[in-house]
This record gives C-alpha cells, structure tokens and sequence, in this order.
C-alpha cells in the first residue's frame, strides 16, 4: 500500500464528466421485433399456463442448450425451492458461501440447513478435496454454484455423492450455454438450476428454468410450479405458483435469436480484458476452469497484495470515474445474519472464500460495452496509464 496522498490524487483524476459504466446492461433486442409475438398473445389470449410460446420455449432451449429435459420457471429462486421439494431434499446440504444469496435462502425456505465449505482459490467454486469433512448423519444433497460460469469439478462430486449416497442439485444461474468435455454442464448432478433475470446473459425479464434428467422428473416439477394440479380437481401436492408468463417465454424465444452475437461480442471484451491488463501488477484475471465453451457471463479479477489500493479502495476510484463495479461475492453468504451463527459459518473454515470476497471486483461486461470504455476502465485500474 502506497501512501493516503496517492490514493486521494487518483480519486481527484476525474470529475464524472463520462456516461456511467454499469457492472451489467441488460441486451435488449430492437422492440420493433417483439411486436408481432405480442400480436399472437393479444390474438389468441393464452397469458400463461403453459401456453403455445412456453412450449415453443422449453424446446428452442433443450435444443440450443443441449439436453433433453426443461422445465420453465417464473424465477430462479423458486425454480431452486423447487427443485429441492422434487428431490423431498430434507435436513443439511452442503454448499458454497461464495455465491449470491438465493443460493442458501432456498435451503432456508424448505427448512433445510446450509453447511458452508470452502471454495478453491482457483476457480472460486465449492472444493470437493473439503466436502467430505463435512458430511454428517443429516446430510441428504450437495448444492454447489457453477460461480461465474466456471464448472465446479463435476466428475469429483459426482463420486462424493455416489459414495454418500446425496443427491446434487446444481445451482446453475451463472452457467447458460457452458459446455464442458462431455457437453452441456447443464447435464450434471440430479437437477441444475438456471436464472433468466434481467442481468444473465439470457434473460427474460424475470425467469429460471430446472433442467431435467427425464420426462417423469419435467412431469412432477411442471406440477410443482402449477400449485401441485394432476388434472381440473385434482391435487395432489403441496405445490406452488412457479410459471413462466407467455410475455416472458416469447421474449425468450426472441433473445434466443441474438444469443449467438450477444455471446461473441461478450467473448472479445473477455479477450480485451485480459489482454490490456496483462502485465498490470496485483490484479489477477480468473483463468479457465475447464469449460470448453464459455459464455463470459462476469468479469471478476482478484486484486493481489502487491496492488497500490485495496479492493475497496480500486472500488471507490473506479466509481469516482462513473464506472460502477460490483464486489460479487461480498460479503459472503455465511455472514448474512440469518446464517453467520451456523457452525460451518466459523470463518476460520471459509479462508479461502473470504480472501476471495476481499479481493475479487466484477468489472462490467455486456454486449454493447464499447473498446474505449474497455480501455478507459483498464487505465483507471492501471493508474491513469494509457493502454
Ligand atoms: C448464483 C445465483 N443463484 C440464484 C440466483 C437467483 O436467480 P433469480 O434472480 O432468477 O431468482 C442468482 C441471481 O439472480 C444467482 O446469481
């Protein structure tokens, strides 16, 4: 650390004359093209309920995706309550601190208690080599987070759980189109779970989706989301209001029709990135985490000890210049106060998750993030250097 005078002479360097930079900006096809879906619904009137562009949805996207089986949801979080009520999922599941916090509070909200493990300081995800240590008599699944995008190591868990005998269902809100060896990363665990909202890099407004093993297991959660309805007068579980609206499933089919370009032009800023701040000391860019396709879904990097400005500080010079980061994931999930008096949320065992939450900042990325942005953004990180 370099001394107070050059922090504050490198927070004087601008006065917000720039547009802001959000850590995200949602993609948004041209609107004239959402008109003629919105025709059909006005023409035939079917708002929800499963309707014609549901359909049309959960097809496109077993099929772009890769798998076989998808149920939509009208969100992430309750597509994840979901999914544990469909795997009768009770007493502990293991789980990551470093994540965003719907991936606990759907535990909480089943009666299901989190155990926190550390994640590895490589690829941030949930550390199989630690899973074991904390598998008790209670322990019925394991929820990991594929965070960023980066596959969690699919092959170890999927060993742990076989020797345990405990379901894994994935938290997958990060990990749209993610390919690994063997295909989609969808396609691992018992269940994986996909966020759509607004800042995915598929979104549809609000919305989430189960991907499925089997036709049996999209039958029961589609009953599930439909309030446990079997037929008109039937119910025959304590079911909830899980669906996707029509609105949201026909602007999902459109924003499938740019994905391709949203997802290239996303790739070339991730090239950008690392290459202008290559060489710049104390930040560290994640590296691959064995995705065979990525979808650059976040920026994060990791600023070192040999930096000139803690976290924090990087944070508040960047905002100074109208650029907003986001310090995803901070604090950590174990430190929410619904949580941080759990035995697995001692700190001394989330040393590796809690390094990461000091250090890591999301810089933005979103398709229409422009080389000069890009470049100012580095120069700001790099001290004012021109790239
Ligand atoms: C890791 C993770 N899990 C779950 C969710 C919840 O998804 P939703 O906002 O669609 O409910 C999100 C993001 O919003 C997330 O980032």
């Amino acid at each position: 650390m370099q001394g107070e005078s050059f922090y504050w002479a490198h927070r004087r360097s601008n006065q917000m004359s720039d547009k802001p930079i959000y850590v995200t900006q949602p993609f948004l096809p041209p609107l004239e093209e959402f008109t003629g879906y919105l025709e059909q619904i006005w023409k035939n009137k079917t708002l929800t309920n499963g309707g014609p562009f549901h359909q049309q949805l959960e097809k496109a996207l077993c099929d772009y995706l890769g798998v076989e089986h998808i149920a939509l949801f009208n969100n992430g979080t309750i597509a994840l309550i979901t999914a544990l009520q469909a795997l009768k999922i009770k007493g502990e599941v293991i789980t990551t601190p470093y994540s965003f916090v719907a991936t606990a509070h759907s535990l909480l909200w089943n009666g299901i208690e989190p155990v926190f493990v550390d994640i590895d300081p490589k690829t941030l995800n949930l550390d199989p080599s630690k899973i074991e240590a904390a598998i008790t008599s209670k322990t019925t699944a394991i929820m990991p987070v594929h965070c960023y995008g980066h596959p969690c190591d699919v092959e170890a868990i999927q060993k742990i759980a076989q020797r345990h005998n405990l379901k894994v269902i994935y938290d997958a809100a990060h990990a749209f189109g993610v390919q690994c060896d063997c295909g989609s990363v969808l396609k691992h665990g018992d269940l994986s779970v996909l966020s759509f909202h607004a800042t995915k890099v598929f979104n549809t407004f609000e919305g989430g989706a189960i991907v499925c093993p089997d036709a049996k297991t999209k039958h029961h959660i589609d009953q599930l989301k439909n309030f446990g309805f079997v037929d008109e007068i039937t119910v025959d579980v304590a079911g909830i209001n899980g669906k996707m609206s029509e609105i949201n499933a026909a602007f999902g089919l459109l924003q499938l029709n740019h994905i391709g370009a949203a997802l290239g032009k996303r790739k070339r800023i991730d090239e950008l990135y690392r290459s202008l701040l290559k060489g710049v000391k104390g930040i560290r860019c994640l590296e691959n985490a064995g995705e065979k396709v990525a979808n650059y879904s976040y920026f994060p990097i990791l600023i070192e000890e040999d930096y000139p400005f803690t976290r924090d500080e990087l944070y508040q010079i960047l905002k100074d210049h109208n650029i907003f980061s986001r310090r995803y994931f901070y604090p950590l999930i174990s430190e929410f106060p619904m949580y941080k008096s759990l035995y697995s949320a001692n700190p001394n065992n989330l040393l590796c998750a809690l390094n990461a939450s000091k250090r890591v900042l999301c810089l933005p990325i979103f398709p229409d993030l422009n080389g000069d942005e890009i470049k100012k953004i580095v120069s700001k990180i790099n001290f004012g250097r021109k790239s």
